[in-house]
């Protein structure tokens, strides 16, 4: 998706002057406001309706720019750092900027990513401050992977919204607290955790307990979380027949393989998890655009490389 200078320059524009701005990155579209001023991060809570005690994550154009706002810059951030970014992975550091307090939500830590979308690597460029970025979404809702899943969600309450096409990864970025010793991962990501080991191979995958996360290490771990209108049931392949046929109608199925059950609306997204998670969050909204009461989910295989995506549906399934 092209986008041209002139627009860019307006979007930086804006956010300079503390407005919102959706922005495309390649996990999924970011709700961006200027870190820095507090009053434009306000408005990223209340135009997501989110609670104020879950902090969000800065993003910046260089790891020179990430080291510049971290008190301290453990051995474990530069080798993940050097690594993968630009690229689907999160940083939690010990905040070592005043001015960036606001995001933290009262913590002495902070996030920071450095995205590997072109737009958004542009906008950053042309911005003098970090950009604070949660997912383009109301608060507990399904994160947005196109500029149109933002314009359902958010409507009217973000200033410009920049379409930079489908996001690539499709699922948010893998969080990994370099606070601690081991790091620990708060959230698995579009960052494979296997290859996160290559770099860190102490690395504790521990989930992280939804009730504890409350009010400890990553508060956006909300049980409920990426739900979609419908109600989701995860089943074994085997289970599927005899759960469509029990399920409240107008039936979704979301399956790897296609499957012939009778149901209003299905998608078959394949055995590939990098795949699978590009289309996941697509595929919850378009089951909500189809209107489904039910959406009967195939329960993916329990191997590591598919963490992210259980994570996910976890969520999803939570009511
Ligand atoms: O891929 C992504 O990370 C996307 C794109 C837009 O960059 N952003 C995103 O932001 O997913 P959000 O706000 O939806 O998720 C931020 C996650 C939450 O789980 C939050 O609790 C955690 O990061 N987090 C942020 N700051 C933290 C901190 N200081 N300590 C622990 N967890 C933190
Ligand atoms: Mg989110």
């Amino acid at each position: 998706m092209d986008i041209s200078p002139g627009a860019l320059d307006d979007a930086a524009d804006r956010l300079g002057r503390g407005q919102l701005v959706a922005v495309p990155t390649e996990t999924v579209y970011g709700l961006a406001a200027r870190a820095d001023d507090p009053a434009a991060v306000a408005r990223i809570y209340d135009a997501k309706g989110r609670p104020t005690h879950n902090p969000l994550i800065v993003h910046v154009a260089s790891r020179d720019a990430a080291r510049a706002i971290a008190a301290r810059w453990p051995d474990a951030a530069e080798r993940l750092a050097r690594a993968l970014w630009p690229g689907p992975l999160t940083l939690v550091v010990e905040r070592g900027d005043e001015r960036l307090a606001s995001v933290s939500a009262g913590r002495a830590t902070i996030a920071v990513r450095v995205p590997a979308h072109p737009v958004m690597h542009a906008l950053l460029e042309r911005c003098a401050f970090p950009l604070a970025a949660p997912s383009a979404n109301r608060s507990t809702s399904v994160s947005p992977t196109r500029a149109e899943h933002v314009a359902a969600s958010l409507g009217e309450r973000v200033d410009l919204i920049l379409d930079g096409g489908p996001c690539d990864v499709g699922i948010e970025s893998s969080v990994v607290d370099v606070t601690v010793d081991p790091p620990r991962l708060l959230r698995p990501g579009g960052t494979p955790i296997a290859r996160l080991r290559e770099l860190v191979p102490d690395l504790d995958v521990t989930p992280v307990d939804a009730d504890a996360a409350a009010g400890h290490a990553s508060p956006g771990l909300d049980r409920r979380h990426y739900a979609p209108d419908a109600r989701v049931v995860i089943v074994a392949r085997t289970e599927i027949a005899a759960t469509v046929s029990e399920a409240a109608a107008p039936v979704g199925l979301l399956t790897l393989a296609s499957h012939d059950a009778p149901v209003d609306w299905s998608l078959a997204l394949g055995d590939d998890p990098t795949a699978y998670a590009r289309g996941l969050f697509d595929a919850l909204h378009a089951a909500d655009r189809a209107g489904c009461a039910t959406l009967v989910v195939e329960c993916p295989p329990a191997d590591e490389a598919w963490a992210a995506v259980h994570d996910r549906l976890a969520r999803a399934a939570a009511r």
